[in-house]
């Protein structure tokens, strides 16, 4: 995830020319960023250049990324008025940019495509808070003094997404994944009331015939039920021991982690020191996808990355020789 970021000149080169919002809105340029990222970075699979929040632009709440403060939502939605109020459009409908920047990447690419859209709890806590928070004080108020209103949004959006990663797999998108980034701050008791029965409608309802990766961060508490909830790969974050988080997760399923993206900053060789310690974690388990825990740090070495993916090839090879 965050393959291509300001962390990397290549990206910065093209989004001199575009705000983020153009950029994300011109699917040529889009592709040429997603496929550029793979190239500089050597890594197995390519993700969209897009973001989680454009499936709200549709919606007229005035998505906008400041400079500063990243992603704002000029207008939050915090009651059942607002909810209410919502255009009940097929959001996913209004993004044909985003289809043609998949297929266009696709078609670049020797690598697979990972499609992805927000995850119907994240999205509505930028839609309610109106960007990022420290504590969703207004997304869990709504959740417990309107829990009609609560779900009726999550269902929504969970309609939305559906039809978003639908497009998106027709496309040419060859995995999906969901990004639950915040519902880390739920406690066990809410994520069952309020959000594993959507995720389990939305996972349920996404075409079977491509693999999909459920990912969030922060969820140490709730592992089991995000398995309950659905996806072929969970995303473990670095906060939980691999084999711990794997088998609570079950053997069964494949999994996504762990490194913690801080450890790019670190020297090269406790960063590969700890890139083994996951590697060794997983192995003898079929099923286990490196990756860090978490998007990358803006501040991190491009030739870091590099490095780790270098690492994490040679390691694959030298113990699939060993057998
Ligand atoms: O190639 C790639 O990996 C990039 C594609 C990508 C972006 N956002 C581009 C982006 C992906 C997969 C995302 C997902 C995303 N966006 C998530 C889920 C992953 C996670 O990290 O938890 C979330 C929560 C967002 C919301 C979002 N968008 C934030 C919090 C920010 C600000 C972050 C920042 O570094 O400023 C964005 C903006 C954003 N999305 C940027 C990029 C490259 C930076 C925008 C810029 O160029 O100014």
């Amino acid at each position: 995830m965050r393959q291509a970021g300001r962390y990397m000149p290549e990206y910065r080169r093209v989004r001199r020319r575009y705000s983020f919002l153009e950029l994300c809105r011109t699917p040529a340029a889009a592709a040429e960023v997603t496929v550029t990222a793979v190239d500089r970075l050597g890594v197995d699979a390519a993700i969209l250049f897009a973001d989680i929040l454009l499936l709200l632009e549709p919606l007229g709440v005035g998505l906008e990324y400041s400079r500063n403060e990243g992603p704002v939502i000029h207008r939050p939605v915090r009651t059942p008025q607002d909810v209410g109020r919502l255009p009940r459009i097929d959001a996913a409908a209004e993004l044909p940019y985003v289809y043609e920047a998949v297929r266009l990447s696709q078609a670049n690419l020797r690598v697979p495509l990972i499609g992805f859209s927000g995850a119907p709890f994240t999205l509505a806590s930028y839609l309610v808070e109106g960007g990022g928070s420290r504590h969703y004080l207004h997304t869990k108020t709504l959740m417990y003094r309107a829990p009609r209103a609560w779900h009726e949004l999550m269902s929504f959006l969970v309609d939305n997404v559906i039809s978003y990663l639908r497009r998106q797999i027709e496309a040419g998108a060859q995995a999906v994944q969901v990004f639950d980034s915040w519902v880390g701050c739920l406690s066990p008791y809410d994520y069952r009331q309020f959000v594993l029965p959507h995720m389990k409608r939305l996972f349920e309802n996404l075409p079977g015939q491509v693999p999909t990766i459920h990912f969030g961060t922060g969820t140490a508490g709730l592992l089991e039920m995000l398995r309950e909830g659905g996806g072929t790969v969970i995303g473990l974050d670095w906060r939980v021991d691999l084999i711990q988080g794997w088998q609570r997760v079950g053997f069964d399923r494949a999994i996504q982690g762990n490194l913690d993206p801080a450890a790019l900053l670190g020297p090269r060789d406790l960063l590969l020191e700890q890139a083994r310690a996951v590697l060794e974690k997983a192995a003898g388990h079929p099923g286990h996808i490196f990756n860090l825990g978490h998007g990358i740090l803006p501040q991190t070495p491009v030739d870091q990355v590099r490095a780790l993916v270098d690492f994490v090839h040679e390691y694959s090879q030298s113990s699939r020789a060993r057998g």
